[in-house]
């Protein structure tokens, strides 16, 4: 199931406009509920004028993202499970993620019986819960650093999905990081990535990760797959869009589906 998250923002606006439409009609014009409905329809249009002098919707969706900050793209991963299945279909059978907190995704992931899972850590794990200390025991996470090459076979998995993880990376590790990701799947990449100015990593958090995150601009990614010949896979764009759109799913973090190396 998806839980979505809902737009507190957006419901107010909605709604908020509405309510007063009736004490305007000229039968109350007695009524104090008329002079109160004016006081709140005047401030209503204060409000609305003094966003929209600075930049109106823009800042609304900055207050939006500020609750939403803390929230990780590997949890978006979580979310996006359901859609990723239905763009992806069989090639969820085999599965690797790569990111922080990979343990809680490779256990959604199994939940599955039809989706074999892995995951690599690429940051201690001291504080790990049990279950995720017996995922590492069993083998079926480990902890290692991304920017040496994974300790894979070509095509060992059929999907390879990343998330925060690259946000860390400079370009001259994700020169090595990326092609190494494209590599060990076999039916593509999917890379779950924050958008500038939106996610924020806990201060707590800041000393694991060793550098603060950057998080780039969907151009600057764009632009980056092209330079080091990463192909776009366009049907799964597709796939997870209609999917998307169909479950009402917005994800807020940037995705981008990828070929796999061959
Ligand atoms: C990364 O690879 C691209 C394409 O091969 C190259 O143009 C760029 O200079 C490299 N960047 C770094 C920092 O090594």
């Amino acid at each position: 199931m998806s839980r979505r998250q809902v737009n507190p923002t957006r419901r107010f606006a909605d709604s908020g406009s509405f309510p007063f439409a009736g004490s305007l009609h000229p039968k109350s014009r007695s009524s104090p509920l008329l002079s109160i409905g004016l006081v709140l329809v005047g401030a209503f249009l204060l409000i609305g004028y003094s966003y929209s002098g600075s930049g109106g919707f823009g800042r609304d969706k900055e207050a939006v993202s500020k609750v939403e900050g803390d929230l990780s793209c590997t949890l978006e991963v979580q979310r996006a499970i359901p859609i990723l299945k239905k763009a992806y279909g069989d090639s969820m059978h085999k599965v690797l993620h790569v990111g922080p907190d990979t343990c809680s995704v490779v256990s959604t992931l199994l939940k599955d019986e039809d989706t074999e899972a892995w995951g690599v850590e690429p940051y201690d794990i001291e504080d790990a819960n049990g279950n995720c200390k017996s995922l590492v025991c069993k083998g079926i996470v480990r902890v290692a650093d991304i920017k040496f090459p994974l300790p894979y076979k070509a095509k060992s998995f059929s999907l390879v999905i990343v998330s925060d993880a690259l946000d860390y990376l400079s370009p001259k590790y994700l020169n090595k990081t990326l092609p190494d990701l494209a590599r060990v799947s076999s039916d593509g990449l999917v890379i779950f990535a924050g958008y500038p100015g939106r996610q924020r990593v806990k201060v707590a958090e800041l000393a694991k990760f060793g550098r603060p995150a950057k998080f780039r601009s969907s151009s600057w990614w764009i632009r980056y797959f092209v330079q080091t010949s990463l192909e776009g896979n366009e049907a799964a764009v597709k796939k997870f869009e209609q999917a998307a759109t169909k479950k009402l799913y917005k994800p807020s973090c940037q995705v981008f589906h990828l070929h796999s190396s061959h």
